[in-house]
């Protein structure tokens, strides 16, 4: 990992292991009430420009558990939106606090804030991408099944958005199969794809029939089809993704065993019905629950570099 986590396509292999390993541990020691309070003193300044339930509380309660304390920061109520710059924002903030995790429209932003950061920063999702979700849900999948996940089949079904860019990123980190059904319109990112595609071949692929997709399918992954900023968008895309419905006639032309999976907020009777998202194939609390582990690993990986380092 470099100093900060900003795409999965940052890592190596080895780093992605090294999360999941460290989140496994962690976890075991939170379910045992084992403290691990490596971050003593330290702080975590928390950035929204976006709404957010479960990355505002997982970070928040992460950085306590280990020993710090987390600054929700409202992007509105910081002079950023008045016009200081990211570069200004980042030197600022890098002489209060220990480490950033924001949430942006815009991933260059990000970037840029890193760049001018001396201490490391999270990107907790942009329009692009989502790392930290999809680490916590390749953790849960690698939970649940144990061993390497070359052999993995996932099925992402809907829209090409954030989440599915950083599912491709992961697939080729790890490995493992991934077939998106997507409606044309709305594909992932094509340098991500491509990207993947150079890494997988025909392991990667793109199809237009959820039905034909869930063949052979691990995990069914799908999303809101209206992400956040896109209410513009709305009807066009509800228009476009309504055959995309992960539906209980959808999970049954799938292996029995197949996990269902939603990152969360789920828009239920939209992208997936109650019967799902309630059903026994549903995993998607324990992936929001999974969050608090696999980001506490982050945190506290990013913060051994920089003490290793001698940067802090
Ligand atoms: N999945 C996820 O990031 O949820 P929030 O928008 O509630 O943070
Ligand atoms: N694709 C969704 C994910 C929310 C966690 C969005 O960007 O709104």
């Amino acid at each position: 990992m470099t100093k900060d986590f900003l795409r999965i396509s940052h890592l190596t292999p080895d780093q992605g292991w090294e999360i999941i390993d460290r989140a496994k541990d962690i976890k075991t020691r939170h379910l045992n009430r084992i403290p691990y309070a490596t971050m003593k003193g330290k702080s975590l300044a928390m950035i929204f420009e976006k709404p957010s339930t479960r990355t505002r509380v997982s970070f928040e309660v992460g950085i306590y558990q280990l020993g710090g304390i987390g600054l929700y920061l409202s992007a509105n109520d910081l002079q950023i939106s008045r016009g200081e710059t990211v570069a200004d924002t980042a030197r600022t903030l890098s002489g209060y606090v220990d480490m950033i995790m924001i949430r942006a429209f815009s991933q260059a932003m990000v970037e840029e804030l890193a760049r001018h950061a001396s201490i490391p920063v999270i990107n907790g999702l942009t329009d692009l991408l989502h790392p930290c979700q999809v680490m916590s849900d390749v953790y849960t999948v690698a939970e649940g099944r144990g061993g390497s996940l070359k052999d993995l089949t996932v099925v992402y079904i809907g829209d090409g958005n954030n989440l599915a860019n950083s599912w491709i990123n992961a697939a080729a980190l790890f490995g493992f199969s991934l077939r998106l059904a997507c409606p044309r319109e709305l594909a992932p990112d094509k340098e991500i794809f491509e990207a993947g595609r150079k890494k997988l071949g025909e392991r990667l692929s793109i199809v237009h029939d959820p039905f034909a997709a869930v063949d052979g399918a691990e995990i069914i992954y799908t999303d809101t089809w209206v992400s956040m900023g896109q209410d513009a968008e709305r009807a066009r895309k509800l228009e476009l993704l309504k055959g995309y419905q992960v539906n209980d006639e959808l999970v049954s032309a799938a292996p029995a065993g197949v996990r269902v999976m939603h990152c969360l907020p789920a828009h239920r009777g939209e992208e997936i019905t109650d019967a799902v998202m309630d059903g026994k194939n549903s995993v998607v609390f324990l992936q929001a629950h999974n969050r608090l582990h696999v980001q506490k690993a982050i945190m506290d990986i990013l913060n051994e570099r920089m003490e290793q380092a001698g940067e802090r």
